[in-house]
């Protein structure tokens, strides 16, 4: 009876054990998987990064050949120009010149050819076609400060102009979704990685028109106070529940549907602005709008 219970005891003992390292067991189990979900995220960033940088350079390399003919684009049209002026002098001089016989049959020939409006228009195709070189020449310009792979990566640079560059890259983007309007504040040049400052810029302004279901308007400003400089991106678009807002940060935190969004941008804006010393704070109400709004110490060149 004795050694019954004795071995009662003994199996009791190793049952408790036994579900004692069960536990453990399903603790380690539960913490691997937990970094094996971290090292995923963690990949999935690095992935992004990589492929952010890379259509960075590539972006560089089509600046830089867009960049040649567009140049001489920009001057044949601008000789066009002259060359068009003096032959419109020509043609009103030869006509002050010939008898008035030959006249009538000149101007015969210049209505019937329309070269009043001929030269009236070409002035306009002209005119039309430089501002076309100008707005291909400042989104290559916007592309190269984009992308500055060539560049040392922290420089001083001018927070206002990075918005500018970002603002010419997205454009297209944001066009038929908002009217954008821009408030700059004077601010001290500042030492910062600008390619990668232009990246946060970017998916703040891409996630503002995403937001916007028709029509909307976002609003940049910048301003200083004190030491630090502050970039605010507010939109008129559809805001973020509260039980969200908590969760934007997180890697692949996403309400896009799938294709649309990875849910990467604003962790990966978190991540650079917090390596610049930064900040990012956000306000929103849902159906009215979202303020981010990123804060960055002024470091002196
Ligand atoms: N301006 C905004 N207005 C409303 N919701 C926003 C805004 N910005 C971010 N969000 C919400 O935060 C989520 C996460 O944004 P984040 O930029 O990290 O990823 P994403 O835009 O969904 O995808 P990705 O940037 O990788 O293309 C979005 O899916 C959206 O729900
Ligand atoms: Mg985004």
């Amino acid at each position: 009876m004795q050694e019954l219970r004795e071995a009662y005891a003994e199996a009791q003992r190793l049952s408790l054990e036994l579900q004692e390292k069960n536990r453990e067991l399903e603790e380690g189990n539960w913490q691997l998987a937990e970094a094996h979900a971290r090292l995923q995220a963690a990949q999935s960033q690095m992935l992004q990064r990589e492929k952010m940088a890379s259509v960075g350079q590539l972006a560089a390399g089509v600046a830089h050949e867009i960049n040649n003919p567009v140049g001489f684009v920009t001057s044949n049209l601008a000789t066009l120009a002259r060359y068009i002026d003096r032959l419109t002098e020509f043609i009103a001089r030869q006509d002050r010149a010939v008898g008035s016989d030959q006249r009538e049959e000149l101007q015969a020939a210049r209505k019937e050819l329309k070269i009043d409006y001929i030269s009236e228009d070409a002035r306009d195709l002209i005119r039309e076609s430089l501002d076309g070189t100008d707005r291909v020449s400042a989104i290559v310009r916007g592309l190269k400060s984009f992308s500055r792979v060539d560049e040392a990566r922290l420089q001083a640079a001018d927070i206002n102009e990075c918005l500018e560059a970002t603002l010419n890259i997205v454009w297209n983007e944001l066009k038929y979704k908002a009217s954008v309007t821009k408030e700059y504040g004077d601010l001290p040049r500042t030492v910062c990685n600008p390619q990668q400052l232009n990246q946060v810029f970017m998916n703040f302004l891409v996630n503002a028109a995403q937001a916007i279901d028709k029509q909307g308007e976002i609003r940049i400003s910048t301003r200083q106070t004190g030491n630090m400089i502050l970039v605010s991106f507010a939109d008129t678009g559809c805001g973020i529940a509260p039980e969200n807002l908590s969760r934007i940060f997180e890697p692949f935190f996403t309400t896009k549907e799938i294709g649309k969004g990875t849910g990467l941008g604003l962790s990966i804006s978190y991540d650079i602005i917090k390596k610049h010393g930064g900040d990012i704070e956000v306000e929103s109400e849902p159906g009215c709008g979202t303020t981010f709004t990123v804060k960055i110490p002024v470091v002196a060149a």
